[in-house]
Formats: structure tokens, C-alpha cells, sequence
């Protein structure tokens, strides 16, 4: 299935696996993917420059073909709007649960100039983007570096953005995806365009290949992708089950048990809205006043690892689509494979974008 986008990113499938920061995205995991033809995507914005740099360093002992390394785009913050008590207190019956004292002393982000040295430096092939578009200076130091780029939009007047920034590729995030909300102008609900909407409408408005992602898990959603005008798919919950995946075991389980009717958007966790399982936490936190991204983030760190290490998953962040009940937990490859297989069944050759008169159906 070649298309614009295989031929941009050098691949054989037009099959993204997301980078999903937090652990799923193992080098395993990313590595396989782009062994099996994929683009695998190692989920860097929670990791230190040195923890990216080894990250990087097992992927190419495990694989030479292309992968991405993804980043959350710093937006300006201001901690001192909060206060860390109020913040403390709305999370002490956690803490107490969890039998952990409040931290001291919170780091909020990495130093996304030093993530990014490390991208340059490795001249990693592709580096994806997401929750805004990275000043001139970083695109032009990638340019020069031959790093090809891949943005985030969750609306047409996003995706217009990141082309006219001279990035090479969008992914239309549709508002069935799991993890975070990519909306980088205005409120985050205007940005919940469903897929089958958003990638169309996006696919018209700009000239450079265009990803589809939210709820896709199988060749009917790549096929269908493509038939909307995408030239790939970009999939994360397809893959969080997977064995390679670093995902911990208690949210595998959670994903491979749960129903379209199970997740939520949330800001009870990050501060920033994403789509996950409802649980306790976000059930008990809705409504609440939370702090935004990514002090929410740094204040519930702790909360979220005891959970893990304890295997509470009703207070884990348990990111994922709409489309768990078609998650399974089969190798990458696996995914990568019967994706495409089932697609190219579905899909005629002349039906793609590629053979269309681009803004056909305006
Ligand atoms: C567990 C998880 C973590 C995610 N983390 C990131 C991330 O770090 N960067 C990013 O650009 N997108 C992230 N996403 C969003 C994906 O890029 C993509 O939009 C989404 O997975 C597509 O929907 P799907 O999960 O239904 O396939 C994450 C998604 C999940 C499920």
C-alpha cells in the first residue's frame, strides 16, 4: 500500500504506531513495529535527554529501518497561579489510601531545547509533535539535521497551522483517541471533531500527507482512513496490549476488558484533557477544580506510580480510545500485518487520495 506517506517516511505500510509517552512505547515495541514495516514511535515527552538517548540507542540495535521520536511542545506555565495546599489537599485521601506521603519539592517538565538536542543529535529519521508547533529555530535545526516532521492537529485551522510552519506531515487527531488532546488554539471541546469528520475536512484544506488517528485498530479503520483521503493511520490503543508494549499489566488488562461506553475526557490527571478509562479517580475528580499542564501532572506523579506499583488501576491514568474491545493482545508485527492485510482487501487502488483531484468533495 504505497502512499504518500510511506514514501515520505520511507516505510513499506501507511501504519503509524503512536508514540505514547508514560512506558507503553518500549524500544521492543517501537522497533517491531518498524520491522514489520510500520512506523514504530518511541513516546519520549515524560523522558530525561540521556534516558532518550539510551531509548534510541536500543532501538537501532534492534532495528535499521525508520522510527520517530515524539515530544510535547512546551506552553507557558506559571506555577505560583496555583496553590500547591488547595492542590494537596484535593489529593490527600489518595495519598492516605496509597499509604504515601505528599512529595516535597515537584519537577514539572523536562527541558523540551535539551529532548530535542538529543533528536538532532541522533538525526533520529522522524520526529512527531504534538499540543502545538515548535518555534522556527527547532524547525529549521531539524530541517538541517534531515529529520522529517509530523504534527498534531485536532482541527482544519490547526492543520492549516502546522503546514504554513513548513512541517512535512499531520496527523488529524479525531476525538475518539486515546491519550492526550493534541488542541493547541482555542478550548479543548471545540477540538473534539469526530475522525470521520475531521480527516476529510482536514484532507481538503491542506497540501502535505495527512495521518488519521482516534479509534482506528484494524485494516476496516486504515481502509476507511484512506477512503476519507488520509495517507495513513496513526494507531495507539491498537498497540497498548501488545507483549512488546511497557504498558503496566493491571491497564492491558483494563483495555482488553473494557466497552466503547467505558472512557472519558479528563483533566483530573494532568490538567491537561485526555481520553482514558473512567476509573475512581476520574469519576471522584469530575468537576473538581484542577490545576492545568502540567502542574496537575507533577502533583499526581506520585499518586499515579504508587497506584501502579500497588496495581490500583482506579487511581492509574488508563489512556485509551473508544475502540478497546478491539484491542488484542497480539505481537506488533501481528497488528502491523493484519492491518494491512484486511485493508488491502477492502481498499481499490483508484479510490485513494493520491489518484483524486486534491480538494475533490468541497
Ligand atoms: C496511552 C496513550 C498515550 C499517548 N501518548 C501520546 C504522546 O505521548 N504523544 C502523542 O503525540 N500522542 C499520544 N497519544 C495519542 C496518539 O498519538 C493518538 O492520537 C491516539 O492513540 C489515536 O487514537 P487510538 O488510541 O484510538 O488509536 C497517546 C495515546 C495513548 C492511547
Amino acid at each position: 500500500m504505497e502512499t504518500r506517506i510511506t514514501r515520505l517516511l520511507g516505510i513499506e505500510h501507511p501504519v503509524v504506531q503512536a508514540g505514547m509517552a508514560g512506558g507503553p512505547t518500549t524500544p521492543r515495541l517501537v522497533a517491531a513495529v518498524s520491522e514489520a514495516g510500520g512506523l514504530g514511535t518511541l513516546g519520549a515527552a515524560y523522558m530525561t535527554p540521556g534516558a532518550i538517548g539510551t531509548a534510541v540507542a536500543e532501538i537501532r540495535a534492534l532495528t535499521q529501518k525508520p522510527f520517530a521520536v515524539n515530544l510535547f511542545v512546551p506552553e507557558p506555565f506559571d506555577p505560583s497561579l496555583y496553590d500547591p495546599e488547595e492542590i494537596g489537599a484535593s489529593l490527600a485521601a489518595y495519598r492516605e489510601e496509597l499509604g504515601i506521603e505528599a512529595p516535597g519539592e515537584l519537577s514539572y517538565a523536562q527541558s523540551f531545547e535539551d529532548q530535542l538536542a538529543v533528536v538532532l543529535q541522533e538525526r533520529v529519521p522522524v520526529f512527531s509533535f504534538t499540543f502545538g508547533v515548535p518555534e522556527e529555530e527547532h524547525l529549521n535545526a531539524l530541517r538541517g539535521a534531515g529529520v522529517v516532521t509530523v504534527g498534531t492537529a485536532t482541527t482544519v485551522r490547526e492543520a492549516v497551522a502546522v503546514e504554513e510552519a513548513g512541517i512535512d506531515a499531520v496527523t488529524a487527531q479525531g476525538s475518539e483517541a486515546g491519550g492526550h488532546r493534541g488542541t493547541f488554539l482555542g478550548p479543548h471541546e471545540e477540538g473534539l471533531v469526530g475522525t470521520m469528520a475531521l480527516v476529510p475536512q482536514v484532507a481538503n484544506a491542506v497540501g502535505i500527507p495527512v495521518l488519521a488517528a482516534g479509534g482506528i485498530m484494524d485494516g476496516r479503520g486504515l481502509a476507511a482512513a484512506l477512503a476519507l483521503g488520509a495517507d495513513g493511520v496513526q494507531m495507539g490503543t491498537a498497540f497498548l496490549a501488545c507483549p512488546e508494549s511497557g504498558a503496566h499489566e493491571g491497564y492491558k488488562r483494563a483495555v482488553l476488558g473494557a466497552t466503547e461506553e467505558e472512557t472519558t475526557v479528563t483533566r483530573a490527571f494532568s490538567g491537561k484533557a485526555a481520553r482514558g478509562l473512567k476509573n475512581r479517580f476520574t469519576e471522584e475528580m469530575e468537576g473538581a477544580d484542577v490545576a492545568g499542564y502540567p502542574v496537575q501532572n507533577a502533583h499526581t506523579r506520585d499518586i499515579r506510580a504508587a497506584a501502579a506499583k500497588a496495581d490500583r488501576t482506579e487511581f492509574m491514568s488508563l489512556w485509551s480510545g473508544q475502540a478497546p474491545r478491539l484491542a488484542r493482545p497480539v505481537p506488533a508485527a501481528e497488528v502491523v500485518e493484519r492491518t494491512v492485510a484486511v485493508a488491502s482487501g477492502l481498499v481499490r487502488p483508484g479510490l485513494r487520495r493520491d489518484d483524486e483531484e486534491k480538494g475533490s468533495g468541497e
